[in-house]
């Protein structure tokens, strides 16, 4: 199986993007792009949820390269909700998606990589949550991260945040809709 055309520029921006880390996020970006570099098998068929409209708003403030080929990308994708999300909380239900691009249910399914996408409406909470793999998420848009190390902070577009390996962290949209990337060696 050949990558799209998508696929293979978004990731070889996204490449670029990693390289902005430095400490143990760049052995972490380091480590995705290596298991990255040999191709998955085709994955989950496309599935969008409401929420995904921000999507166009988010990435209107960012004019990267990473940007518009996540703009390029985001069709292709299953978007779903987090698996423990209640239809009770309507604002977290209806305010946020996830979409793998490399992972289990992903764009291309396989189990030795997580690369993702996390949109959310204006003012949504994504709860506390741990996972044993390190990550570094990329912000595509503006946003707030916290982990129980450091305090919530938007590192702008140009930034990224690295949660160590088990640590509880949650994000949350401010005013506008965020947009972010994440990355976990699993
Ligand atoms: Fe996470």
């Amino acid at each position: 199986m050949a990558r799209s055309a998508a696929l293979a520029e978004f990731l070889a921006e996204a490449q670029a993007a990693l390289g902005r880390t430095n400490g143990p996020a760049a052995k972490v970006s380091a480590e995705v792009v290596a298991r990255w570099s040999s191709l998955g098998v085709t994955g989950a068929a496309p599935q969008r949820l409401k929420v995904c409209d921000y999507i166009t708003a988010a990435l209107s403030q960012n004019h990267s390269r990473l940007a518009a080929c996540f703009s390029a990308l985001e069709g292709q994708l299953r978007w779903t909700r987090r698996i423990t999300a209640d239809p009770a909380d309507s604002i977290f239900w209806n305010g946020h998606a996830n979409a793998i691009v490399l992972g289990p249910g992903g764009l291309e399914e396989r189990s030795d990589v997580l690369v993702g996408a996390t949109v959310m409406a204006p003012g949504t909470l994504y709860p506390d949550h741990s996972h044993p793999p390190a990550e570094v998420y990329l912000p595509l848009s503006s946003g707030a991260w916290w982990n129980s190390e450091m305090a919530w902070n938007d590192p702008g577009l140009d930034g990224f945040i690295y949660n160590p390996p088990g640590i509880l962290h949650a994000m949350r949209a401010g005013d506008k809709p965020f947009l972010a990337l994440w990355f976990l060696p699993t």
